[in-house]
């Protein structure tokens, strides 16, 4: 098997999951298995070999396990993008929409200083929302965002396309 088939099989398929209709991707099958986890974290970070990435943000809660993963490998700060109500300190805050109504999402207002350069991570971008969402408050914060990173892209419900959309470079490692 290639690399990228590999990483393709250690993901979990879950029919009519959170609700019939639904196939849920289910990344606790690769976190679970150490090469896995370890390939999908070096070709996350792979693009960037000596470029300083002051930040990772991560997108809660997925994006908090691989993004301290690739915070590590590139040796930057890691950010954690939180549900609101979740961060002590002042906040900034977006709302963004779901697939049913709208929620809000907020990072501490002195987590990123501004022209710092930032890549952000998640496990998987369906529509968008919650990822552009992520960009608009990065870039209310002043940061320069490098790339926007995931492991799997669900390309029909269009998010990849909206993040380039907005100029941000895009890296994902399965459709
Ligand atoms: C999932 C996933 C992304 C988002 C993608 O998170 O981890 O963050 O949905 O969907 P979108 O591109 O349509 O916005 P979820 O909202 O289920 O939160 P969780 O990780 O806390 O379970
Ligand atoms: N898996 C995980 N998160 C998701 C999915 C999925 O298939 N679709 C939207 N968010």
């Amino acid at each position: 098997m290639d690399e990228r088939s590999d990483l393709r099989a250690a993901v979990r398929t879950i029919p009519d999951y959170p609700r019939p209709g639904i196939l849920f991707r289910d990344i606790t099958t690769l976190l679970g298995d150490a090469r896995a986890f370890r390939r999908a974290v070096d070709e996350l970070v792979q693009p960037w070999p000596g470029s300083k990435i002051d930040k990772v943000a991560g997108i809660e809660a997925r994006g908090f396990i691989l993004g301290g993963a690739v915070a590590h490998q590139l040796a930057s700060g890691f950010v954690p993008i939180r549900k609101k109500g979740k961060l002590p300190h002042e906040t900034v805050t977006i709302a963004y929409s779901l697939e049913y109504g709208i929620d809000e999402m907020e990072m501490h207002r002195d987590a990123i200083a501004p022209g710092e350069r930032v890549i952000l991570v998640d496990d998987l971008i369906a529509t968008g929302g919650t990822a552009t969402a992520a960009v608009e408050l990065l870039r209310k914060m002043g940061a320069e965002v490098v790339a926007a990173v995931f492991v799997i892209d669900l390309p029909d419900l269009g998010g990849a396309k909206r993040l380039r959309d907005m100029g941000v470079t895009v890296r994902t490692l399965m459709s």
